[in-house]
């Protein structure tokens, strides 16, 4: 309790003093952003994927912005929400940033909300998705997705395409959770049938006996949430216990089928169908340069969701910046990104006012063979879907 007051009366300091005239608003002074990522850890390919998207962004669009010198500070939190909060406060009181962003699961994105708050510092979240997160800070704006947002889609799919009994396995945390929830209410709603609701854990998963249940239960399908990078140890393990050959049909959230991974699965993946917001293989002039610029300046990796997250979340603080005439105070900038809309690699993309969330459209993909490498190949567009829980409360 002592501690957790110290941390906030440091960041409320901090919250005056960038309220005092002159600090941030001095002609030519730079603007920082924190970035806070899992860059070790079992998570680790979200920090690196979201990491080099900033730079990318940095890279094309200069590192100046209304004036103003843009600074990046990375951190790794190493995936431990204990370790963001405390980084989150030292680049707040300390480093003085006017932003923090980053944030790769959600319990690290939940642990900043009440910093941010008490700070007025916006915090952009471009890789946790868990529908509440926005609802943790009001200064809290998200470029992600949200897992109701993709989950949805993929249930109707299911419902539309033959599909009558499905067994739910996803990771036992908040994303998992409301992908579950999400599919379930939408799947019987259309007359289907969630035969049982598996739950894996988040550390150290092993899917067997899992996985042993769901083809006993003999579904028509199974449905899987699991975050990104962790999709080829599932998928190594769906082929061990022979699902790939019992009839049961994988359909999944395009975390599962992560582009970062997706090749390493091998010919098991193909013909998986998903729903996302973001494929490599999106057919538009934006993604095809977005690749190729993201290609060459990584040594030849892939950009996944992940990355898109990272470089529309710059997008957003820059051009918010630019609305504010260079201006860092916390309301203005999240103010300036609410409603903000623009073509996006992944599509046409705006902030909602209201929720502070990303409305987007999601695709339906399904994994194909191109030149040779596998890709999520979309075949089916849903145009500017809104996280639906919150459409629901509001
Ligand atoms: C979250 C993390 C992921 O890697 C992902 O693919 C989806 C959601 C999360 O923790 O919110």
């Amino acid at each position: 309790m002592l501690r957790r007051r110290t941390v906030l009366k440091g960041a409320g300091a901090m919250a005056a003093s960038l309220a005092l005239p002159g600090h941030g608003f001095a002609q030519g002074a730079g603007v920082k952003i924190g970035l806070i990522l899992p860059m070790t850890g079992p998570f680790a390919s979200t920090g690196r994927q979201i990491d080099a998207a900033v730079r990318l962004y940095m890279q094309k669009n200069g590192a100046e912005v209304a004036g103003r010198k843009v600074e990046v500070v990375l951190k790794d939190d190493t995936g431990t929400a204990d370790v963001t909060r405390r980084l989150a406060q030292e680049l707040i009181v300390n480093d003085r940033v006017n932003v923090i962003a980053g944030f790769g699961l959600t319990p690290l994105a939940m642990a900043v909300g009440p910093l941010a708050t008490q700070a007025k510092v916006p915090a952009i979240v471009m890789a946790a998705a868990t529908s509440s997160i926005t609802e943790a800070s009001p200064f809290i704006v998200r470029s992600s997705f949200t897992l109701p947002q993709v989950t949805v889609p993929l249930a109707a799919w299911g419902a539309e395409n033959g599909i009558k009994k499905v067994v739910t396995l996803v990771t036992d945390y908040g994303p998992g959770i409301d992908a579950e929830k999400a599919f379930k209410e939408r799947f019987t709603a259309s007359g289907g049938e969630v035969t049982a609701e598996l739950r894996v854990p988040l550390r150290n998963p092993d899917f067997a006996p899992f996985l042993q249940r769901a083809a006993d239960a003999k579904p028509d399908a199974v449905f899987v949430f699991v975050p990104s990078g962790v999709g080829a140890q599932f998928m190594k393990q769906f082929v061990e216990r022979g699902l790939d050959k019992s009839g049961i049909q994988l359909i999944a959230t395009g975390d599962v089928t992560d582009d970062d991974i997706l090749n390493e699965m091998g010919d098991v993946a193909l013909g998986t169908i998903t729903t996302h917001h973001y494929s490599a293989a999106h057919d538009s002039t934006e993604n095809r340069a977005f690749v190729e610029a993201f290609r060459k300046a990584n040594d030849n990796m892939r950009p996944n969701f992940m990355a898109v997250g990272g470089y529309d979340g710059m997008h957003l603080i820059y051009e918010a910046l630019r609305k504010t005439g260079g201006g860092t105070a916390g309301e203005g900038l999240v103010n300036a990104m609410k409603g903000m809309a623009w073509q996006s690699p992944r599509g046409p993309i705006s902030i909602d006012p209201q929720t502070r969330d990303i409305i987007q459209n999601v695709y339906v993909r399904k994994v194909e063979r191109v030149d040779g490498e596998l890709y999520n190949v979309e075949f089916a567009t849903i145009a500017n879907v809104k996280d639906p829980v919150k459409a629901t409360k509001s």
